[in-house]
């Protein structure tokens, strides 16, 4: 009996440890100056343009909300604040407990926490890049599995073709991160680091200490090379089931549409429809879904919404 009381109550912790570890908070990195897509970028902030049927900032903002993360700060560009809050306002039908910062300029991926220290307060963070596009059915398991962080940070790495164009890193059999570089010229991998990151609460510190590099920003790299040279560094592969695709110009804008309008239209399903879910985590209810549906007004998303109502 004794035996099957301990086993009980050893699974009891495990379970409650699991839920303490897990990370409950994600910044969504919006602002930019979105200079490679200008002139689209010049009145409306990048993460706002359509990705196919919607704006760009839904896609990271359901990697996040997949992860089971609710609450949410979005650091956005000087001025551009009531834009964002048009279609996502603090008020909002998702569950979400959304809040708003400002940048004041672009200074680095890193200023990202000290922008967001008051909202990070003694708990781990994750981070994604307002641009970034994820898909596909092994992410959910992905994010699922490494959203509990007890210590460290965690990048998540996905293969490409161009890899001198985003953070490199270097690996060795046991996953072990060897080198990580910012946007090297001569590459040693095909591995690009991505914009989903998850950090322990260490990261508030570890920033303040950094350098701006020689382009006159806080690096996202020269962070994660903190968390590197004291062991505390895990990379989890995006494998083949995973997609993640390029925003950054135009051209890949709209591939990265035609990929979206191909899954859709051939499915009937959609890819990072927020109030689906929202509804899935149990977050809203039909009532909610029905004042979604007001928010949007007679639109395909709303009738997309009105076919989850059953
Ligand atoms: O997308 C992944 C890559 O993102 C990583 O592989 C690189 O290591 C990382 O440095 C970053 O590189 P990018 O060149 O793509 O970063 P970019 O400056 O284009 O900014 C990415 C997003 O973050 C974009 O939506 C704008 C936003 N941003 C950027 C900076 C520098 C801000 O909101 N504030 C900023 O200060």
């Amino acid at each position: 009996k004794q035996k099957i009381f301990k086993k009980y109550f050893k699974k009891k912790l495990r379970k409650k440890n699991r839920i303490k570890n897990m990370i409950k908070k994600g910044i969504i990195l919006a602002g930019g100056m979105g200079t490679r897509m200008s002139p689209l970028t010049k009145a409306v902030n990048k993460q706002l343009l359509p990705l196919y049927d919607k704006p760009l900032i839904f896609y990271p903002l359901s990697v996040l909300m997949l992860a089971g993360i609710k609450k949410i700060l979005i650091i956005v560009n000087k001025g551009q604040l009531n834009q964002f809050r048009k279609i996502l306002p603090e008020r909002n039908n998702l569950g979400l407990s959304i809040e708003y910062k400002e940048q004041p300029k672009p200074g680095g991926l890193p200023q990202a926490f000290l922008i967001g220290e008051k909202f990070i307060g003694k708990d781990s963070i994750s981070l994604i890049l307002g641009d970034n596009f994820f898909y596909g059915q092994s992410l959910t398991k992905i994010l699922k599995k490494n959203i509990n962080m007890k210590s460290g940070a965690k990048i998540f790495i996905h293969p490409v073709k161009n890899p001198h164009l985003y953070g490199v890193a270097t690996l060795n059999n046991n996953k072990k991160v060897i080198t990580l570089v910012e946007k090297p010229k001569k590459t040693k991998s095909n591995f690009a680091v991505t914009g989903l990151y998850f950090f322990d609460n260490k990261v508030i510190d570890l920033t303040k200490k950094l350098k701006p590099s020689k382009r006159g920003e806080l690096e996202i790299i020269d962070l994660l090379n903190f968390y590197k040279r004291k062991n505390k560094l895990k990379a989890e592969f995006i494998g083949r089931g995973g997609s993640w695709l390029d925003t950054g110009n135009i051209s890949d804008f709209y591939d990265a549409s035609n990929f979206i309008s191909a899954i859709e239209n051939r499915q009937g399903l959609k890819i990072a429809c927020l109030e689906e879910i929202a509804l899935n985590n149990n977050w809203i209810n039909n009532q909610q879904l029905r004042n979604a549906i007001n928010f949007y007004g007679k639109c395909d998303y709303s009738k997309y919404l009105k076919s989850l109502i059953n």
